[in-house]
């Protein structure tokens, strides 16, 4: 019977700090991770760009046997997802399913704050996307949403360099430019999957007693309450927990790097997305 494991899709290793999360919820499913490292970051890339590389590889998952793929990258969530389920996937597939990150956590981001003053800290592309915003405003129509890029932060974490010295001052200037635009901010999103390697700087840098989100949790348990309610979908996902990772780059830089965004070391192949 041919394996159909849920795809999980970043741009590189952050899409790992979901991974981890999913899989300690849901245990029992298969999974394939891809990471683009060759063309990663996607942060400062164009709409086109961003689109275009991302359909390429929820192509690759499709080709690999998934029926279901999360885009564990906001990113790419941000600027592709929307164009891929309204006008690809009718054409490609119309049951196969591509999942973000972006809906899961805005749909619960609000609950957390107390003063309405929301913050959210991603790559360029998410926040000049203003998908969080809007996406955010649907559920909490009351809710200031304050936004920052930290265009440097992803290198920094891709780097290795998240624990170094030369961090902190880029972690300080981004929420200190966040903080700027609203004193009253008491919540701050992680809304990019590298940036869980930067939380003991961002807690060392932020105020005193903001609340810092980061959504691999949210996601994971979003995609439980997906399965439940699409049973469908979570019988034709293969269920042996196997997880496999790919690399569109090295696969040796890609272990060397990967364990400290899973928690554990990784084994991972480089594959050609066209092959
Ligand atoms: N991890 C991706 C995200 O969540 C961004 C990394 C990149 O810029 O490629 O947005």
């Amino acid at each position: 019977m041919q394996q159909k494991p849920i795809g999980v899709f970043d741009s590189g290793y952050g899409g790992l700090t979901v991974l981890k999360e999913i899989v300690d919820q849901l245990p029992e499913y298969d999974y394939l991770y891809l990471g683009d490292n060759a063309r990663a970051p996607y942060g400062p890339r164009s709409f086109d760009t961003v689109y275009q590389y991302t359909l390429e590889c929820v192509d690759w998952f499709f080709k690999q046997g998934c029926e279901l793929v999360i885009l564990a990258c906001n990113t790419a969530s941000a600027k592709a997802l929307r164009n891929i389920q309204q006008k690809d996937l009718p054409g490609i597939d119309p049951f196969k399913r591509v999942l973000g990150v972006i809906r899961p956590s805005t749909e619960i981001i609000g609950t957390y704050s107390a003063t309405g003053h929301l913050g959210i800290l991603g790559t360029q592309g998410t926040v000049l996307s203003n998908s969080y915003p809007i996406e955010i405003h649907k559920f909490f129509p009351g809710m200031e949403v304050f936004q920052e890029a930290c265009p440097m932060w992803v290198p920094l974490v891709e780097n290795g360099a998240a624990n170094e010295p030369g961090a902190d001052y880029f972690v300080q200037k981004h929420l200190n430019q966040l903080m700027q635009q609203s004193s009253t901010i008491d919540t701050i999103l992680l809304a990019c999957t590298h940036y869980p390697l930067l939380m003991d700087k961002i807690k060392q840098f932020a105020p005193a007693g903001l609340t810092i989100v980061s959504q691999g949790e949210i996601v994971a348990k979003s995609l439980v309450e997906y399965l439940a309610k699409h049973p469908a979908m979570a019988e034709q996902c293969s269920k042996n927990a196997v997880i496999r990772f790919c690399t569109t780059d090295s696969a040796a830089d890609f272990d060397a790097h990967a364990s400290q965004f899973f928690g554990q070391p990784v084994i991972s192949q480089h594959v050609d997305l066209q092959g």
